[in-house]
């Protein structure tokens, strides 16, 4: 796969304007690792200041509404973040899924949204600890993915899988390379199986789950492996740049 990694930040429910000038070092950081493709995803308050602040890295929401408009209130619908600056957003993340119950029609309804509004999509998928403990975590992710993306048209290379097991968010705890290995390659024979071998194969897989810069080198080396979405550990430049610059090492092996 000649795609560089994708690093992406969630920053989650983090981050005033004070939170500017690390957005700002992430940017200045960037630029001087051209190798790597990265991106944050700021609170949707702070879209339009990072935006206007970055040069060089992608920013993106960390969810939007399926409709176009309407009375859906405390919602941002997919144009209205693109209009702010956004380039991307996350849609399917386990907290949004367990948190404000969104479903598997309700994500693919926002993938559909977010791609007809010209939005690349980093769609997340990743199996709870009972499932794991149970070995069925293949089925799992499987099951959800399809359930959760639309028919693509040639849209597949605005798509992104981020394979985020929940026992490892925010836990210090990682999956292994041979379990992150197995449930990536499972991830891609479906994406195959549903947009060709083609578009299949462009899609890009990242990893996320308790991703810092001690373990993104053994992590960003699986294969199939395209890169990580980035909590904790995004909030701070040198840390997630940290990140960034394992995953360059990682890629040029
Ligand atoms: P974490 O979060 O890196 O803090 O585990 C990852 C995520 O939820 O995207």
């Amino acid at each position: 796969m000649a795609q560089r990694p994708y690093i992406v930040g969630n920053w989650k429910m983090n981050g005033t304007r004070a939170m500017l000038s690390e957005a700002r070092a992430i940017d200045r950081a960037a630029q001087r690792l051209m190798k790597v493709e990265v991106a944050i995803a700021p609170p949707a308050t702070l879209i339009h200041a990072v935006h206007k602040e970055a040069d060089q890295i992608w920013v993106g929401a960390q969810d939007c509404h399926q409709s176009e408009s309407g009375a859906y209130t405390g919602d941002i619908s997919a144009a209205m973040a693109a209009d702010a600056g956004a380039k991307f957003v996350i849609l399917g993340h386990s907290e949004r899924r367990g948190g404000h119950g969104e479903t598997d029609a309700s994500v693919k309804k926002k993938v559909q949204a977010a791609l007809g509004a010209s939005l690349a999509v980093i769609l997340c998928c990743g199996e709870s600890e009972d499932v794991r403990d149970k070995g069925k975590e293949l089925a799992f992710v499987t099951k959800q993915l399809s359930a959760s993306l639309p028919k693509m048209g040639n849209a597949a290379e605005k798509l992104t899988i981020a394979y985020e097991p929940i026992w490892a968010i925010g836990t210090g705890k990682t999956a292994t390379p041979d379990d992150i290995g197995a449930v990536h390659a499972a991830i891609r024979k479906l994406l195959v199986d549903l947009y060709g071998a083609e578009q299949g194969a462009e899609v890009r897989i990242i990893y996320g789950g308790s991703v810092k810069p001690e373990n993104a080198r053994e992590l960003m080396s699986v294969p199939e492996v395209g890169g990580a979405l980035v909590g904790g550990a995004s909030l701070a430049a040198d840390s997630f740049m940290g990140i960034a610059a394992a995953a360059a090492d990682a890629f040029e092996e």
